[in-house]
């Protein structure tokens, strides 16, 4: 088949290289030229394991080309992948002026039967709003088919989630959208749901939101964990052994961040707002959410007693491990309320880079965690990067002027901790 891909972000270059392997002719779009020009040279330009090596494959091999021809790019190809972003508007709902742009461009260019699908994570009724823009921008109307296929994948691992996915969902009135849909998909062995446009959008939304949920749930108990001196890891794998509950996204911490669980919650509820039908809970999970980095703080601040004049260190910024994205991470939380009273910081990420605006106001990125640590009153993890498990704690324990250890990841062994002499405090964890 011959796909365009509709924006070249962390969805649409992940979805391109693997449409290239499973053996179609990709075009990538996207207004950036800068952005173009590194791909077609076979360069990534966010962190993403595995991706760049297939990327590059690709490109030599011809399979996938990207291109800011926006009209030569419509004609040429019969199957669209809108993959363009949904920012969070100031309140709160899906900036969809990006997906109505590609949908005008469709309309205004196209010059035969195409098939549109909406990848990028899109507020439900917006691919029927797709539809409507399509048809509104044509000047000679020509036949097509929208559809709604959403994107699971998580960043850290988009490439083996994109090849192995857990389910596809396609959503589309059209017998003829959903059979090339299905062939495209044919390879992958999983279960496909059919379903409408507006229920392919709702599993998406619901689908984050529950995670989102799971999370801040486990949070609260956390917190209730820590009066009761109660250990949540233990309580999360005691109800993570129910088939029902399920093992996964039960860890505590300082919460979650991203480009998509605080932007979806909040986008879901606004859904609900509109329509009358108030998500109260959702509302919660993001009120939990926001506050975790503020209670870690606390615990450190209790510790401290004072943040003014304690130099600190923060491990990792990046919003989760194995990317280098700092969206919504809740690390920029922490460093915001340390610097606010009054402490000293420095940060390590193994990848990702502190913006300038934190270098401005004194926060020092430092190469490597035993030189951070020097001198230092206190290590706060807010990355849980697997390496940080195998660092020499004891030869960092040495380098400090007062070794205590905030694991708002809960991810090192708390009593081996305290064994080397750190003064540990997870979230629910000691
Ligand atoms: C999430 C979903 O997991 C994907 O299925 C979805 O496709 C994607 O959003 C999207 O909508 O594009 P992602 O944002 O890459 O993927 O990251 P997750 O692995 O879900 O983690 C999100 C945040 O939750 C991270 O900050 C992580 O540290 C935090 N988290 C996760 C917890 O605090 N506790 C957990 O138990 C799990």
């Amino acid at each position: 088949m011959n796909i365009l891909i509709i924006g070249m972000g962390y969805v649409g270059t992940t979805t391109g290289v693997v449409f290239a392997e499973w053996g179609h002719r990709v075009t990538g779009l996207d207004i950036d030229p800068a952005k173009v020009e590194a791909l077609q040279k076979g360069k990534l330009y966010f962190y993403e394991p595995g991706l760049e090596e297939l990327l590059r494959k690709h490109v030599k091999e011809q399979n996938i080309r990207f291109t800011t021809d926006t009209r030569g790019a419509i004609q040429s190809n019969d199957l669209f992948f809108i993959c363009v972003g949904t920012p969070s508007r100031s309140d709160g709902k899906a900036d969809l002026s990006y997906i109505k742009q590609a949908a005008s461009d469709i309309g205004k260019y196209m010059n035969g039967y195409k098939i549109i699908v909406t990848k990028s994570t899109v507020p439900v009724t917006t691919t029927e709003k797709v539809a409507k823009w399509i048809r509104l921008s044509c000047s000679h109307p020509h036949p097509f088919d929208v559809a709604s296929n959403p994107e699971f994948l998580r960043e850290g691992s988009a490439l083996y989630d994109s090849l192995n996915p857990d389910r596809v969902v396609i959503g589309s009135s059209s017998e003829r959208a959903s059979q090339v849909l299905s062939k495209l998909y044919q390879s992958v062995k999983c279960p496909v749901v059919f379903t409408t446009t507006r229920t392919a959008e709702m599993i998406k939304y619901a689908s984050n939101s529950f995670l989102a949920t799971k999370i801040s749930y486990m949070n609260e108990v956390a917190k209730l964990c820590d009066q009761l001196g109660v250990n949540v890891k233990d309580v999360a794998r005691g109800m993570g052994l129910d088939p029902r509950i399920g093992p996964h996204f039960l860890h505590a911490g300082i919460g979650y961040g991203g480009s998509c669980f605080p932007k979806d919650v909040k986008a879901l509820i606004q859904t609900g707002n509109e329509y009358g039908q108030p998500l109260t809970i959702l509302q919660k999970v993001a009120d939990v959410n926001d506050n975790q980095p503020q209670y870690m703080v606390e615990c450190i601040r209790e510790r401290l007693t004072s943040l003014k004049g304690k130099k600190l260190v923060v491990l990792g910024i990046a919003f989760k491990p194995d990317t280098d994205d700092l969206r919504e991470t809740r690390s920029f939380q922490v460093i915001h309320q340390l610097l606010l009273g009054g402490a000293e910081v420095n940060v390590h990420d193994p990848v990702a880079v502190i913006p300038k605006t934190y270098a401005n106001q004194g926060v020092t990125q430092c190469q490597d965690v035993e030189s951070a640590a020097k001198g230092a009153d206190g290590i706060v993890i807010c990355t849980d990067w697997p390496q940080y498990k195998d660092l020499n704690w004891q030869a960092i324990q040495q380098e400090m002027r007062s070794s205590n250890l905030f694991d708002g990841r809960n991810m090192l062994d708390g009593a081996k901790m305290r064994e080397i002499g750190f003064y540990y405090h997870g979230i629910g964890y000691r």
